[in-house]
């Protein structure tokens, strides 16, 4: 497998056995890590991240991923830089190609990174867009694989806005890999009809399967995964909570809906998320609303059936993987 000078900007640029590759290899890396011994095969090389929205997992995962590869790693803030204001996404591609090996970008729409990855020479990293969450993907396979010991024939539900990039991600690689895939939301927070229709055409190879439902005892009948997002992403307007709130509470992960999956389902969840009132969101929404929580309670988030760390610590194994297999360390 060469996957040396790819970008990687939504895994439906990516075969089964690609996806399958990355997440064996960020295995590899991951023992090796727990055992000590160094992988610094890419002493020597750069990357810049950038980030026009906030982030703990993916901007530390790629620092710490890239510090173990032995690359030094710029932290690029819209703000404190010349990116949109004064620089062109092209220029910035072009400028950043001269100087780094390889380019994160995390920002607002998917075309956005697709001017980047045309106009850089260096591999372009999705570290997300208001459509995809690749890099996400690749963690939650690993957790799943580590979990259950496979991957196909797998029942994962997706409760909560389908629409967006952690719903539409899951539906990708849950397609391309052969698992089943359930978006449970209300009918305007189902996916995008082509990306839908994309993505039967993915199971039609795999053996996969994907279901819309607005019925929550229907979808997690059988589930083995049940995963939820925040109700509001990243970069979209405050005034949207109230209705969010009102539209996606009957799909909130509770002890009762978990109760009904298979005996030995888990919980999923991208984080960072709304499990209790301990965030400045949080509590400014319990006290508006007058609720606990959002898309999952403190009981099923922290209950044994909940892998939710696991996943976030696979962002920095399988980032790793990424840089590592785009950059040809291997
Ligand atoms: N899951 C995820 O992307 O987290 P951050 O927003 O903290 O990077
Ligand atoms: N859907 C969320 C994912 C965060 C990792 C957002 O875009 O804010």
């Amino acid at each position: 497998m060469n996957l040396k000078g790819r970008d990687f900007l939504t895994l439906k640029d990516f075969t089964k056995e690609e996806i399958l590759y990355l997440v064996d290899l960020a295995a590899e890396l991951k023992q090796k890590k727990k055992k000590g011994i160094p992988v610094d095969t890419l002493r020597g090389k750069n990357v810049a991240l950038i980030f026009e929205k906030t982030s703990t997992r993916t901007r530390c995962a790629f620092e710490v991923a890239a510090h173990d590869l032995g690359m030094g790693t710029t932290y690029l803030d819209p703000e404190a830089s010349q990116i949109g204001k004064k620089e062109s996404i092209a220029d910035t591609a072009r400028v950043l190609s001269g100087m780094f090996d390889g380019i994160e970008y995390r920002g607002y729409g998917q075309e956005i990174v697709e001017e980047l990855a045309e106009n850089a020479n260096v591999p372009v990293w999705n570290g997300l867009t208001n459509e995809y969450h690749p890099t996400q993907m690749l963690a939650d396979v690993l957790t799943i694989k580590e979990h259950f010991g496979r991957i196909e024939g797998l029942k994962l539900v997706y409760m909560g806005d389908a629409r967006y990039n952690t719903g539409n991600s899951l539906m990708i690689v849950c397609s391309k890999l052969g698992m089943n895939f359930v978006a449970c939301a209300p009918k305007a927070y189902f996916p995008n009809p082509a990306l839908v229709a994309q993505c039967e055409e993915y199971c039609e190879k795999s053996g996969g399967s994907i279901v819309l439902t607005e019925q929550v005892t229907a979808a997690v009948t059988g589930a083995d995964i049940v995963y939820t997002d925040v109700w509001v992403s990243m970069g979209e307007p405050d005034d949207i909570w109230e209705e969010r709130i009102r539209d996606l509470s009957p799909y909130k992960v509770t002890l009762d809906v978990m109760n009904q999956t298979k005996e030995d389902a888990i919980f999923m969840h991208c984080l960072p998320a709304f499990h209790d009132l301990k965030t400045k969101v949080g509590s400014e929404m319990g006290r508006r609303f007058n609720i606990r929580d959002m898309e999952v309670t403190d009981g099923v988030f922290k209950s044994s059936k909940s892998v939710v760390f696991a996943e976030a610590e696979n962002r920095m194994h399988t980032i790793k993987a990424v840089m590592a297999a785009t950059l040809g360390a291997l």
